[in-house]
């Protein structure tokens, strides 16, 4: 135990900062760890020049409290995204009822923390409440409360968020638009209407659009493209784009910094917004060293591209990742384990931070 002390009281002393001290794992000792001494991801993320290396975090995780311990930590953590808290079934659950309190209890810990606020999201097929699906509302009717939803949210943290993810996954892989309420009602038109509704409310937001199968070359890249550029010369408001990255180990797209490129093109930021690396379990000790080279990957990608703004993990733990639930068999997909201790996937963002490749 004292020699334990006398080595992590040397690593506070080489770096003079709170280093995270990594709490033994009871279980997997047989599998890799991380090995990386360093302040902390969000300290090389801003190092770097990036504007944070970040999480997204639920209510359900309030009471974890060696959690909150690491989820507090600035150095790990310079940015925050309520996984759900902020969805339309939380937030407007009734027709023009608005409920903000588990959004603003994730937003009050971010403040406490000067952790930068993303909001997520306004418009979505998916966690409507059934007053939105169900009334059958016409395109005018649905164009107001579509309007008057954004306006609102938006509204509520004005000046408090900085990028929004506005228009959730509104493509299909094939390139077409996902049919949903919102687009079987008003066509494509209820993007602008969104856009311009949160524009009108927070001046000063970034406004996203954030899906998931764009990091790559191909065809739903592609076509989300040809909707901005159409969105450019209507002269609605769009800014950036979040590449959500839900990936599988050894199977990371190999054309992420030419994507990238094509976006930043259109002169829009971007972002790494939900960033984790699923794997077939049980957790190999080959399927973590590639895990960490696939984290590196996607760091290295948003190295190589200036207007790759940031990097978020949809969580850091695989104890609250949503990946077990989604995908029976898969898992692992985080930084650290569902025991608090740093995978080599934490070596491989580390170093990515760094300018180093795996
Ligand atoms: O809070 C309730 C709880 O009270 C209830 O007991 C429990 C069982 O029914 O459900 C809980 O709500 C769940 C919620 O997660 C919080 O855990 C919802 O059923 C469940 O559908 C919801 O899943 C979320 C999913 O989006 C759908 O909203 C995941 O946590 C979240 O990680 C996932 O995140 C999405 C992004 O928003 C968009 N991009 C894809 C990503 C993964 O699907």
């Amino acid at each position: 135990m004292l020699l334990t002390l006398a080595i992590l009281t040397a690593v506070v002393s080489i770096h003079g900062v709170c280093a995270v001290p990594q709490t033994a794992s009871v279980t997997n000792t047989a599998l890799p760890t991380a090995t990386a001494v360093v302040p902390g991801l969000n300290y090389l993320a801003r190092e770097a020049g990036k504007l944070y290396f970040g999480t997204a975090t639920d209510n359900s995780e309030f009471n974890e409290t060696r959690y909150q311990h690491i989820l507090n930590n600035y150095l790990h953590f310079g940015q925050i995204t309520p996984e759900n808290s902020m969805k339309w079934y939380a937030t407007e659950p009734e027709p023009g009822v608005f409920n903000f309190t588990a959004a603003n209890a994730i937003a009050d810990l971010a403040f406490r923390n000067g952790m930068i606020l993303r909001g997520h999201n306004c418009v979505w097929y998916d966690e409507l409440p059934a007053w939105v699906t169900a009334n059958n509302y016409n395109a005018s009717e649905l164009a107001y409360i579509v309007a008057n939803h954004c306006g609102t949210l938006v509204g509520h943290y004005r000046g408090h968020v900085c990028n929004w993810d506005i228009i959730n996954e509104p493509l299909n892989d094939n390139g077409t638009f996902r049919q949903d309420v919102f687009y079987d009602t008003l066509g494509e038109s209820y993007i602008p209407i969104a856009l311009r509704a949160a524009r009108a409310a927070d001046p000063n937001a970034k406004l996203y659009i954030n899906d998931y199968n764009i990091e790559g070359v191909g065809v739903k890249s592609t076509a989300l493209q040809n909707l901005i550029k159409q969105l450019q010369a209507d002269d609605v408001p769009i800014d950036g784009v979040g590449f959500e990255s839900h990936f599988i180990v050894g199977e990371v797209p190999t054309t992420l910094v030419e994507n990238m490129q094509a976006y930043a093109a259109l002169g829009l930021e971007f972002a790494i917004t939900e960033l984790d690396i699923r794997m077939e379990l049980p957790e190999t000790p080959e399927l973590l060293e590639q895990q960490k080279t696939d984290f590196n990957t996607v760091i290295h990608a948003c190295m190589s591209v200036p207007q790759c703004v940031g990097v978020t993990v949809w969580d850091w733990t695989d104890k609250f990742s949503w990946i077990p639930s989604s995908f029976p068999g898969y898992g692992a997909a985080c930084p650290w384990s569902s025991d608090y201790v740093r995978k080599p996937a934490f070596d491989g963002i580390a170093i990515g931070f760094e300018g180093g490749t795996i």
